[in-house]
């Protein structure tokens, strides 16, 4: 294959051999995932599906113990399908943004409530389902039910951009060029194995930074490793730009239990979750991010640091021995706290304050500590 790194020209067609090579080379050097496994032994399209979602912008580690916690909880679609939307927050705690579970939960009530019932099956009906978008419908049509669809994310935009010794950023137009290159190079007999195998080589070999070409199935066919300028492309993004964010967190404490309260579905930042009361900075006044609103006064204890997208939060955690009561306010001991905390903002600060702050004189009920 010869590549052009001339901005505007059009891919040259990949060479037909890739599509098989990379089905051999994952064939022999798949990992043992737990959503592979538990798909090879039950041929439930719901627990691929579910770890899409899980996977969407969040790393295997991360996801390895949530999987497994939330098919402990929800085993299959009708106890999903069941759940309150609270049950399902709780079970997904921790991995962070949360509207994609929302929209899991509600693409699973659509699918429960199906007379009679089917799971969708091709890209085309997956599409169609809250929360899934082309990347999601090409995995999941593909792993498991084997429509010849590519999948094309970051990983595979990297693996393709060395292939073609592309040195720039993939904008849209590209990435409309890799869908129809990785269509034309999936084997209609493996597609499962060719969207996972090229998945795969871009998380394990073609990493970001010094790819381990000395290993790579398809180094014969990589551009890039000829012109040893497997560090050019694609060229890096543009860092993203962070916005700065001052917040301000309580634990209220009442009889060794803590406040919790439901954040409003359109607060700024954790819309929806059970969690501290939270207002964030504005003009030097504060905006809460749940309908009570209170002037508690306090001086922080402490402060934590929190990413949540292009937000840099920095958290500064009060504590406050409280009297007062609100209907808003469910009332959790302390030592279910961790449990119930959805956000890991939450969690962070209920840490710290465990570490700083927890002194047995606090409470009027001691058990817990
Ligand atoms: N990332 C997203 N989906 C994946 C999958 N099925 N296998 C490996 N990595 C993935």
């Amino acid at each position: 294959m010869t590549a052009s790194s001339k901005k505007g020209q059009r891919l040259n067609a990949p060479d037909a051999r890739i599509g098989d090579v990379l089905v051999t080379w994952y064939q022999k050097n798949k990992r043992s995932l737990p959503w592979r496994q538990r798909f090879l032994e039950s041929g439930d399209p719901y627990v691929i599906w579910i770890s899409e979602i899980m996977l969407q912008q969040t790393t295997i580690q991360a996801v390895l113990p949530a999987y497994e916690r939330f098919l402990g909880v929800f085993p299959q679609l009708k106890n999903l399908a069941a759940a309150t939307e609270d049950e399902v927050r709780l079970a997904c705690r921790g991995l962070g943004y949360y509207r994609r579970f929302r929209l899991m939960h509600e693409a699973a009530q659509v699918l429960a409530a199906r007379e009679p019932f089917h799971w969708p099956r091709t890209y085309k009906e997956w599409r169609e389902l809250p929360g899934i978008g082309d990347y999601t419908a090409a995995a999941i049509s593909s792993i498991a039910f084997g429509e010849a669809k590519a999948v094309v994310d970051g990983n595979v935009e990297r693996v393709f951009c060395r292939l073609l010794d592309r040195r720039v950023v993939p904008d849209q137009k590209l990435k409309k060029e890799f869908q129809a290159m990785g269509d034309s190079m999936i084997p209609a007999s493996a597609p499962a194995d060719y969207n996972q195998g090229v998945m795969e080589l871009g998380q394990t070999i073609c990493i970001k930074q010094n790819p381990r070409c000395a290993i790579c199935p398809v180094q014969d066919f990589c551009a890039a490793f000829k012109n040893g300028s497997q560090n050019l492309a694609p060229a890096p993004k543009k860092p993203m730009e962070y916005e700065e964010v001052r917040m301000h967190l309580w634990l209220l404490l009442q009889n060794g239990k803590i406040g919790l309260v439901q954040r409003s579905k359109d607060a700024r930042f954790l819309g929806g979750t059970l969690g501290l009361p939270t207002a964030w900075e504005k003009d030097g006044e504060l905006r809460w991010e749940q309908a009570g609103r209170w002037d508690f006064q306090t001086e922080a204890f402490g402060s934590i640091k929190h990413g949540i997208t292009k937000h840099r939060i920095q958290a500064f955690v009060h504590r406050k021995d409280w009297k007062g009561n609100s209907p808003a306010m469910t009332w959790v001991p302390l030592e279910e706290a961790e449990t119930q905390l959805v956000s890991n903002l939450d969690r962070k600060a209920l840490h710290l304050f465990l570490k700083l702050e927890a002194k047995p004189t606090l409470f009027d009920d001691q058990s817990f500590l």
